[in-house]
């Protein structure tokens, strides 16, 4: 394993290569050894430190001393950052005011806006709506006997929802994963300079698309999100056409990026395990702890990163303001301490606390949403494909911080 010895308060270091096939084909071998370590190692490749352990994570994420952005009380000058490259501007444009991209006070005041749309009483009024989606993508390919399922139905699942929402047409869907696909590649490790002027390039397209979107929400209003958007005031203050965009493309982004792979990770996670899909599914009750077992078994998104925003010691490691940290959320869902038996799949367990969705400010907006959707896909495509089977072993996709497969190839 690639943990050596000792660096800063007698933790370990962390030699392995975020490129390396191996490590995303199969993270949970490198978490073990993380946990066996104490938790906490120094990732080299990133240069910076990573926590692992479900409690450290856990306060972290909810410690305001750590945040998404760090632009907000310091300069790039002070924090001796490169100026922002004129090759990405549109999609700098784009994430001006994403929520994942703020702090209190303009975070508090955009989420407000948009969170009264993602409670669970809301959501669960699309229930029957997304019932009935689901069913018809399976009538799709029912009869063929087989089925690419990320294609014909993981993808087109959540964009299609996300994009009712918004109040956009879903047969604008296609156009929405394109776009939405080019800008994520600007998360990845390894991305090039070619996936940066792509990802600016959709980024223009998106922001255009979605400005005349809204114009004619303006001249048409709907009963839609975007819609709340634009009209929505709190204390005399609404939201400007840049925030209208930046949160419909984030609310597009994360609404199917995460989603899609977390599907086709739940069914892989099911038909490699002992347990019988009926019974899995038997109940709502057993349905939501099936649900909440895969989410914490093998989510899609396994590390995010804070920014250190004052000079802080964790752990006995002294962490200086402008510094960087990583937090492995799907690590801290195998933590020994925290879950008994972690790498064991068992939708019986007590304990439901994954980190999936993260914690504290930036918690998942779209968890009630992303819940409800998998509470009725998982258990739509088991009903209706009896005896459905891996036609091969799942590839799992090239990337290592968003975790899911390349395809998944079924037959029943
Ligand atoms: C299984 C599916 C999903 C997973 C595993 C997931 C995971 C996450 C995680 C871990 C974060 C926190 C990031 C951080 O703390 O740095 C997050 C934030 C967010 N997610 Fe999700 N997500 C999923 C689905 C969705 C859906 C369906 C939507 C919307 C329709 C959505 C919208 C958002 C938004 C807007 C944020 C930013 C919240 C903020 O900064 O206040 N997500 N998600």
């Amino acid at each position: 394993m690639d943990l050596s010895s000792t660096v800063g308060g007698g933790h370990s270091r962390l030699a392995a290569s975020s490129h390396d096939p191996a490590l995303y084909a199969d993270p949970y071998r490198t978490y073990a050894a993380i946990h066996r370590a104490g938790g906490t190692v120094f990732w080299e490749d990133l240069g910076h430190w990573c926590f692992a352990g479900h409690a450290r994570v856990n306060d972290l994420l909810r410690d305001r001393r750590f945040g998404r952005q760090i632009l907000h009380i310091a300069t790039r000058e002070e924090l001796g950052m490169a100026p922002p490259a004129s090759h990405v501007k549109d999609f700098d444009a784009a994430e001006a005011h994403s929520l994942l991209e703020l702090e209190p006070p303009a975070h508090t005041r955009l989420r407000t806006l948009v969170n009264r749309a993602f409670v669970s009483r809301k959501v669960e009024g699309m229930r029957s709506e997304i019932e009935a989606l689901a069913h018809n993508l399976i009538d799709s390919f029912e009869s063929d006997g087989e089925v690419e399922l990320l294609s014909r139905f993981g993808e087109v699942l959540p964009v299609t929802v996300i994009a009712w929402m918004l109040g956009l047409p879903a047969t604008d869907g296609p156009k929405l994963l394109a776009w939405s696909h080019a800008m994520v590649r600007m998360y990845l490790f390894e991305r090039t300079r070619e996936d940066e002027v792509a990802a600016n390039t959709a980024s223009r397209a998106f922001t255009t698309y979605l400005l005349e979107r809204i114009a004619e929400k303006r001249r048409r209003p709907g009963d839609d999100l975007l819609t709340h958007m634009i009209t929505a005031e709190r204390g005399g203050e609404r939201l400007s056409d840049a925030e209208c965009v930046s949160t419909a493309i984030l609310l597009l982004n994360a609404g199917h990026e995460a989603t899609v792979h977390q599907i086709g990770n739940a069914v892989r996670t099911i038909l490699e395990s002992d347990r019988d899909a009926t019974t899995l599914f038997r109940t709502a009750e057993r349905t939501a702890a099936t649900v909440e077992e895969c989410l914490r078994f093998d989510p899609p998104l396994h590390l995010f990163m804070r920014h250190v925003l004052a000079d802080c010691e964790i752990d006995r490691i002294a962490l200086k303001k402008g510094e960087r940290i990583g937090l492995f959320l799907a690590a801290a869902n195998r933590d020994p301490v925290h879950f008994e038996e972690p790498d064991r799949f068992d939708p019986d367990r007590t304990r439901k606390d994954h980190l999936s969705f993260g914690a504290g400010l930036h918690f998942c907006l779209g968890a009630p949403l992303a819940r409800l959707e998998l509470q009725i896909a998982l258990p739509a495509l088991f009903a209706r494909l009896p005896g459905l089977r891996l036609a091969q072993k799942p590839q799992v996709a090239d990337t290592f911080h968003f975790h899911g497969l390349e395809r998944l190839d079924l037959f029943w």
